[in-house]
């Protein structure tokens, strides 16, 4: 790995310099060439700043103090809540096998993956189930194969060969390749392609490709709605990552994926701050050396109130979106706004500890033969909800087995908006439990998209959250945290020859 041959060459370094330094009794003004950054703030406490502190760390060595400052729960959109005995995940809840960056996190950490219980999957229009998946996957491909032709084989061609290129991303970054911004990311993946998919409806890109309206409408669109609570017409790119998202093999964290968050903040060694940043400003100061150098004032409420600290290098891992965060920015030219352009789409969801109306789904089967974990719905104009899902706990206890329809169970329901007491009472027999979290979830995707928020706002101040605006994951995440955490290490020693490196599928070809 070039990055760690550049580390110890630079160890080499500094150790030779440190002798003959000492050796003329001058240690003092040695190294200020391989000065490093004091003190680093990360602004979020997600999945994402969480990885942003474990990349930093790797990048800048034991010697740099990192804060993160959280103004809620570590963990962001990852979260819990308790029903009963049990937890359930209420926000972010699967990751793909080839999501490289959360496996070796994981795997680094020592946290086993929650236990697979199998799934079963329905599509609801409003009124009938129109689709059941069957126990047995041939009949499966029987069926898919008898109403939409090769429609679905083509479906999983078209989303392995987008894979393909994104999984490229992986040898980038173990080569210490960074980009500046989210186009420039997605180029080096996939090219102009994946440029056109950021600028197309997915529904578009779909039919570009040949595949059927019918298709994409029974099943594209529920996929779409079960994943980001939108419809085909979000952007192409991420309407990928949605249909990926419905491949087998995801899986999830043993106990909970925000274990992950606070696991990767023990891990980097970085300290937690539970405080509101509220501003972010630059501060000029004049160096040994002459050239002034800035550093970032950062202002936060805690619970003892109002105070400020400076750094080096600041990475602001939250959107900055209306009803997302409030920070301001002063001093800068050209200014930063409080919010870019766009919003977050609402998703809601409720979970209910109770028994299923059956014919709430228009279904005459019998409830102790319903064993559907996830029923989806097409984009139908009656259709309150988005998705209903018997929810399995964050940790399955010994001999668990997905009760029927015919038991109370925990279901989680999406919808755009909060269920009415008369909805609920429609859709469930009885109940004794409901919870609601209203998430502001990831971006109201209207492509084609303006030009992308940038991953650095200022010299040394990076916006991680950029990245959602191609598509919004966990993974998507730890991708942007990783890119912003090598941009900044670069950025501080001037190497700009790992930053917005063109071509590089072809030059690295051959060196796995
Ligand atoms: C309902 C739902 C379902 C989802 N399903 C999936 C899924 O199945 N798979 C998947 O991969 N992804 C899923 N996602 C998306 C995924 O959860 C997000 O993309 C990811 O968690 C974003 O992480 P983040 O760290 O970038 O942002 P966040 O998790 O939003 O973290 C930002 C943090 O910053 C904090 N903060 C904000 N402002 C301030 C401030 N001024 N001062 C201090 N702290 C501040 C916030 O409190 C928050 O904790 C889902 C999301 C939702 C909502
Ligand atoms: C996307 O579309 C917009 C508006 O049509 C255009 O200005 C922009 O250049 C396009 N971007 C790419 C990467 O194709
Ligand atoms: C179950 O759902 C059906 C169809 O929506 C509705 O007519 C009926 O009233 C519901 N049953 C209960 C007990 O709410
Ligand atoms: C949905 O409803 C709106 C108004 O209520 C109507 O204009 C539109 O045609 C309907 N769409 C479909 C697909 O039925």
């Amino acid at each position: 790995m070039p990055t760690m041959r550049l580390q110890t060459l630079s160890l080499r370094v500094l150790l030779f310099l440190g002798l003959w330094q000492t050796g003329r009794r001058s240690l003092a003004s040695a190294p200020e060439l391989q000065e490093q950054p004091k003190k680093i703030a990360v602004v979020g406490a997600g999945i994402g700043g969480a990885a942003t502190a474990y990349y930093l760390r790797q990048e800048f060595g034991p010697g740099v103090k990192i804060d993160v400052f959280e103004d809620g729960s570590v963990g962001g959109r990852l979260a819990t809540v308790k029903i009963g005995d049990y937890e359930y995940e209420t926000g972010g809840s699967v990751i793909h096998p080839l999501n490289l960056h959360m496996k070796h996190f994981v795997d680094k950490l020592g946290i086993p993956q929650r236990k697979d219980v199998p799934s079963k999957m329905a599509i609801f229009d409003g009124k009938h189930i129109v689709f059941e998946e069957s126990d047995w996957f041939i009949v499966n491909f029987f069926r898919m194969l008898w109403r939409y032709g090769l429609n679905f084989l083509r479906m999983q061609m078209w989303v392995e060969s987008v894979l393909d290129k994104f999984m490229r991303i992986y040898q980038y970054q173990q080569y210490g390749y960074s980009f500046s911004t989210v186009e420039r990311l997605l180029h080096a993946m996939g090219g102009d392609s994946f440029l056109t998919l950021m600028n197309q409806t997915l529904e578009e890109a779909m039919m570009g490709e040949g595949f059927t309206q019918v298709f994409i409408n029974d099943i594209v669109a529920p996929i779409t709605r079960v994943n980001y609570g939108q419809s085909v017409r979000i952007n192409g790119f991420v309407g990928a990552v949605s249909l990926a998202g419905a491949d087998s093999g995801l899986w999830a964290v043993d106990g909970g994926n925000k274990k992950v968050c606070s696991g990767l903040l023990y891990n980097s060694k970085s300290e937690l701050i539970p405080a509101k940043v509220t501003s972010i400003s630059v501060k000029v100061r004049p160096s040994k050396r002459g050239t002034p150098v800035s550093l970032y004032e950062i202002n936060y409420v805690d619970q003892s109130g109002a105070a400020h600290s400076l750094y080096d290098i600041v990475i602001v891992a939250t959107p900055l979106h209306q009803g997302k965060s409030d920070i301001t920015f002063s001093g800068f030219s050209p200014p930063i706004p409080s919010h870019y352009p766009g919003r977050y789409h609402q998703t809601v969801a409720t979970l209910v500890h109770g028994l299923l109306n059956m014919s709430y789904l228009g279904t005459t089967e019998a409830a102790s033969e319903f064993t559907v974990s996830d029923v989806l719905t097409t984009d139908s104009n009656g259709s309150i909800i988005n998705s209903l899902s018997s929810l399995d706990p964050v940790h399955i206890p010994k001999g668990y087995k997905r009760p029927p329809a015919s038991q109370a169970n925990v279901w989680k329901v999406f919808s755009k908006k909060p269920l009415s007491q008369e909805q609920l009472e429609n859709m469930f027999l009885s109940y004794d439990s409901v919870s609601e979290t209203k998430w502001l979830a990831y971006p109201a995707y209207h492509p084609p998209h303006r030009q992308t928020p940038p991953f650095i706002l200022h010299h040394r101040l990076y916006y991680l959250n950029a990245v959602e605006w191609a598509a919004s994951a966990m993974e998507m995440s730890a991708i942007a945290a990783r890119n912003v955490a090598l941009l900044a290490h670069h950025r501080w020693h001037e190497e700009t020859g790992k930053i917005d490196q063109e071509d590089l599928h072809t030059r690295l070809r051959g060196e796995l």
